[in-house]
């Protein structure tokens, strides 16, 4: 983590900390770093900006319903930033879950991005999931247009703070790397892939990531050296199959947003991290 995000980060926590605390009463903020610079928006110039727009979502995969948000498209928030087509944008939520999403994908049209703006005087629902006790608010990355398949439900990001623009998470981090021996087809190459998509928006790997929600599942030891190959089939699917507690935050996945044959793929890539290199 560079200085900037260090600091960063500590000023994310502060802000979440207050968001819990006072909740309502001070204006939330969404910060984007980029170029040198942070940008910096407040709940209220969003939800002033002529960029807003009412958008329905039907339905809202979080909520499980039809939700209506006020809206801005996220292409027009990155739009004063320099991005190559093979960026991506680190979107890091107020709990430390952290998703990189493709800048292709975030700029389109087909799906469109939306970041969804919580008004003060008429908040969302508390999420309706498990481990959760707030809104999805007060800033909410929503996908318009969207059908099964495109959008992976990691890229529903709830309680967003930040937004920064970086390379992409196997360019930042070689440690993730599969080497060129492998073949194009080898369900390795699709395990890096998902779990770049999905399980780094919790985990780090070897030190790689962001995220700060789970486990490092490299360090000390990666799960392929302790779990047995289909308990940690049946963990993946649903982690409350092995075992559960109140405070469990690993969710459940179901077939549509990770198949038999991603999890296959996982821990293929797994295993072929956990081999000793020459
Ligand atoms: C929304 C966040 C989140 C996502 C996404 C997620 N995990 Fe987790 N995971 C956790 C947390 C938090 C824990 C620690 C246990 C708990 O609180 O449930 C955990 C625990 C684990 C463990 C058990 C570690 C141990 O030794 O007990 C494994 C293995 C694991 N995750 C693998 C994965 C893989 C592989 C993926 C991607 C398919 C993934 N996780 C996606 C949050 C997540």
């Amino acid at each position: 983590m560079s200085r900037l995000h260090s600091l960063l980060a500590a000023l994310i926590l502060w802000l979440g900390a207050g968001l819990a605390v006072e909740a309502g009463e001070m204006d939330a903020v969404l910060m984007i770093p980029a170029d040198g610079v942070v940008r910096t928006y407040t709940r209220s110039a969003l939800l002033a900006s002529p960029a807003r727009t009412t958008i329905t979502i039907a339905p809202d995969p979080v909520y499980g319903r039809t939700m209506r948000y006020e809206a801005v498209p996220i292409a027009l928030l990155l739009k004063e930033t320099v991005l190559g087509p093979e960026d991506h944008v680190q979107v890091r939520a107020v709990d430390g879950f952290s998703v990189s999403i493709p800048v292709r994908l975030l700029r389109g049209d087909d799906p469109q991005a939306f970041l969804a703006i919580e008004p003060p005087d008429a908040p969302w629902p508390v999420l309706p999931v498990e481990t959760q006790t707030t809104s999805a608010g007060p800033f909410y990355l929503v996908w318009a247009k969207t059908r099964p398949g495109l959008v992976g439900s990691e890229y529903w990001a709830y309680r967003v703070a930040m937004l920064s623009v970086v390379k992409s998470p196997t360019a930042r981090w070689p440690q993730l790397a599969v080497a060129t021996g492998v073949p194009e087809t080898s369900p390795i190459r699709r395990g890096l892939e998902r779990f770049v998509e999905i399980c780094m928006a919790c985990h780090r790997f070897d030190g790689a990531g962001e995220a700060e929600m789970g486990p490092d599942l490299a360090r000390p030891m990666n799960p392929v050296a302790y779990f047995q190959p289909a308990a940690l089939k049946a963990y993946l699917r649903d982690p409350g199959a092995l075992r559960t507690w109140p405070e469990r935050r690993m969710p459940a996945f179901d077939k549509a947003d990770l198949s038999d044959e991603d999890i296959g793929a996982i821990i293929a890539w797994l295993a072929y991290k956990a081999e000793p290199k020459p």
